[in-house]
Formats: structure tokens, sequence, C-alpha cells
């Protein structure tokens, strides 16, 4: 099925779909897309672009139950379509795009929907999770409709060629500088490689708001603390070359550490000490403490992309909390560029997406879904009125006691005030962060306990 809003607070309106979808008796939700921001189809001029995503669920429901069940959610969210017109604005449309196999046509639900062909809005986020789905009105596969659709739109404004890869940064850096020199603003995606939907979110974003979407896909080793984690990072850079031509990227480059600081890494491998960027102090505490020396192999290696891409903007993920912070300083102290936060994309039932996921086996993965349970938890309390930096540390920390994980650290911070130490007392703003090992696998998440729109579900 399809969810889509262009009113409101349109993640916030997605997030508590998603929540109640997976509540509704009957229904079990099983894997979400990430969100795809996309331009209103007809309609009055001036309306805000849509937030769609796919959903794909397992029902006992017949079709016209379910679809029943759906409209009942899109009241509860404040939609009223006896007063809409056709193509107004809506807080929640959820449409039903397949129930297996089944073909029916009935004035009130027509099955595989209709329009599905004709709507890359639709498509994009139903190719990530079935680009092999073939369509039966064209005959073709989600993935090659798509790419079908993406080459014809003129409407967009906007056709994305084939990502130019580049296997250095010097070379990423000449054309850089080309494209700045033509007047043109670059939107800058860093990233590790693996990609996964919640960068492709970060990537589709930055695409939108410049001329031209740079990414670099590097596995940093001064990042690591730990090498077997290093050896075991997942690594596929024809896939993500892939992926990011559909997210928009006109240039991805790569590189290996002595192209990056070239002339600086000695023989063994090292890299000489001038050529390392001390974080500021937003790297002490929690992953400063539990990695160290992870912070300042992050800021040497963004600090080196930033001289080399020359970013008018770059998107980092709210996921990695900490690290966001840490680069607002340092792109604050280097005069640029512009730092832009993207929201934590998220799994079904809530586990934050990241390149470690794979890693986990299907009981590792289900255990993994109850990190995000336990931060919902601590905003529970919050939302009761709880202030008190102890009682949400304590509840944080009691969730984790009784489940088969290795907690790290699960503590509360003030967001716009960030302490090594443990907060104490009364807090006006609060932020609930952790990692955990599942397994052999190292995650991390937060979320923001102050705030009703965020990682609502
Ligand atoms: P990586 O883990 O590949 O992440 C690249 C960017 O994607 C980071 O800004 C991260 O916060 C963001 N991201 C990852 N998962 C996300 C999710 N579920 N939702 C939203 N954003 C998400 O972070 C790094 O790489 C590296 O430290 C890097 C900055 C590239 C330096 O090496």
């Amino acid at each position: 099925m399809a969810l889509g809003s262009n009113l409101g607070d349109r993640r916030v309106q997605l997030e508590v779909a998603l929540a109640r979808l997976a509540a509704e008796p009957g229904v079990t939700a099983l894997d979400v897309s990430s969100f795809h921001v996309t331009q209103p189809v007809g309609g009055p001029a001036g309306q805000a672009p849509y937030l769609n995503a796919v959903l794909r669920i397992e029902t006992e429901l017949d079709p016209r139950e379910l679809l029943q069940r759906l409209q009942a959610l899109e009241r509860r969210a404040g939609r009223d379509r006896s007063r809409e017109q056709k193509n107004d604005a809506r807080c929640l449309d959820l449409d039903l795009l397949f129930h297996g196999d089944l073909s029916m046509r009935a004035p009130e639900l027509e099955l595989p929907h209709p329009r599905i062909e004709e709507r890359s809005f639709v498509l994009a986020p139903l190719c990530e999770l079935e680009p092999e789905r073939v369509l039966r009105g064209c005959g073709r596969t989600v993935r090659q409709q798509l790419e079908q659709l993406n080459g014809q739109s003129k409407t967009s404004g906007r056709v994305f060629g084939e990502t130019l890869c580049l296997h250095s940064p010097a070379a990423a850096q000449a054309w850089c500088r080309e494209r700045a020199k033509r007047g043109e603003s670059i939107g800058f995606v860093p990233t590790m490689g693996a990609l996964h939907a919640g960068h492709l979110e970060l990537a589709r974003r930055a695409a939108a708001e410049n001329d031209v979407l740079v990414v670099s896909v590097f596995v940093n080793p001064l990042q690591f603390n730990d090498p077997q984690d290093f050896q075991r990072y997942p690594r596929d850079f024809a896939g993500d070359a892939r992926m990011l031509t559909g997210a928009g990227a006109t240039m991805a480059f790569t590189g290996d550490l002595t192209q990056f600081f070239p002339g600086q890494v000695g023989a063994d491998g090292k890299l000489a000490s001038a050529a390392w960027i001390e974080p500021g102090s937003s790297a002490e505490g929690l992953e400063g403490r539990h990695r160290p020396g992870h912070f300042r192999g992050v800021s040497t290696i963004v600090r080196r992309l930033f001289d080399v891409v020359a970013p008018t903007r770059a998107y980092f993920g709210q996921k990695d909390f900490q690290q966001a912070l840490v680069v607002q300083d340092l792109a604050r102290a280097r005069g640029g560029p512009q730092v832009i936060v993207c929201s934590t994309s998220r799994e079904i039932p809530g586990l934050a997406r990241s390149s470690r996921n794979q890693l986990l086996s299907d009981v590792e993965r289900r255990r993994a879904a109850s990190l995000f349970a336990g931060l919902c938890a601590a905003r529970e309390l919050w939302r009761g009125g709880e202030r008190r930096a102890e009682a949400l540390d304590a509840c944080l920390k009691s969730t984790f006691g009784r489940l088969d994980i290795e907690l790290e650290y699960a503590e509360v911070r003030d967001p716009e005030a960030w302490t090594a130490a443990p907060c104490r007392g009364k807090m006006e703003r609060a932020i609930a962060l952790l990692a955990a090992r599942v397994g052999r696998t190292r995650l991390i998440d937060n979320l923001r306990l102050d705030e009703p729109g965020s990682g609502v579900r």
C-alpha cells in the first residue's frame, strides 16, 4: 500500500499512520520504504510537495475491509473526504496498490491500482521494496517502468542522468571546481557506502536543494577504533553507484587513504600526525568515550572531504547525532559549508536504518528493534511529565536490562548544550542516546524526547 501526505507535518503524519497500521488487528506491517518528497500532480498551484512511502503488509482482511480500515485511519488523521475537492492537499492518503495477485474492478476499489504505472511517486518507493515485481499493464518490472518514466519526465524539470563515478579525490576536486566556476551550488553527502534508503533520503534532499549532488563513498579507516569492525564493514561501490543514479547524484567519488592524504601516509599505513584534525568538545562523552579516537578520524576525513568538494551545503543524519554536532563545529571553524541535519530513517517497526543492519541475522534484527522501543519508553515518561535526568536515565537503562542486548551506554543529554558528563536534575530539552552490541554488530540510535515530531513510531 501507498502512503502520502502534503499537509501539516508530513513526516509525523506518515510516522503516526505507520504506527497505527502496525497496531491494526489483522494487519502485520512487514517492510517500509524510505520517505520520498514529490511534487503534487494536478490540483491548485502552490500546493506543498508530498511525502510518499510504500508499505508492505500481510493481512487476513479482504480488500474491501482493508480499504475501510485505511479510510478510518485517514479520518482519524483529520481527513474529511466529504468536503474535499479532487487533488486538494491532504494530511493523509492511504491507497491499496496490490492485494496478493488479486484482480478486481469495483466502483470503490480497483486492484492492482489502475494508475500505478504512470505514478513515479509510487514506483520510486515501491522500487526499494519490490524492484522486480512485474506490472501487469505494461509487462515491465517496477524498476524498468520507473526508469522509463524518469527518462520521459519533462515536467519534473530535472531528468537524472547516470551518476559520474570518479576514483580519485583529485579528479573529484577538479570536477567540483569546474561546477563551482559555473556558479552552480553543490550539495554534498559524505558516506561510507553500503548505501541504504536512509542515505538515499539525504541524497534526494541534497539533489532537490542544489544544482548538483556529490556523494563520497569511502570506508574511512581513520575512524575505526576496532580493526575487526573495519574488516567486516560492508562494501559495494558498484551497487552504491546504481542506487545513487536513482537518487539524482551527479557525481560519486571514492579513493584510498594515500589518495586522500598524498605524501602523508607512511609505509606502515599510518597518517602523519600533522594531518590529523582534532575535534571540538562535542566529541567528548558517549561515542567519544566508547570509541576512543573515532571523532578525530571523522573530523580528519570530513575536513579533507570539505576541502575536496567545497560544497555549498552538506547533509548529515540525525541518526549519528553526536557526529552531526562534531561536524557542525568543524564547519563553523572552517567557515562553511552549511550543515543540514536530516531526520532518522527507520525500518518497521522502528530500527534505525544502518549499513551495519545487513550484518544482523533475522533473530538479531528482531532483538535490535527493541532499541527503538526502549527510546520510546523514555519518551513516554517525558510525555508523562518526568523531567529529572536521573529518572529518564534509569528508565532507559532498566528497559535494556531485561533484554538480550549488550548495552554500551544509554543516556540522556541536552541536545543544545552538549556535555560529556551525564545530565543532572531538571531538564528543559532532552535527547536519549544509546549504543549497543547485538551479536557482533554495534548499533547506535537516539530520539528527541521533547519534540513530538521526531521518530513518532
Ligand atoms: P555513514 O555511516 O555511511 O553515514 C553517512 C551519512 O548518512 C551520515 O551523515 C549518517 O548520519 C547518515 N545516515 C546513516 N543512517 C541514517 C538513517 N537511518 N537516517 C538518516 N541518516 C542516516 O557517517 C558516516 O558514514 C561517516 O562517519 C562519514 C560522515 C561519511 C565520515 O567518514
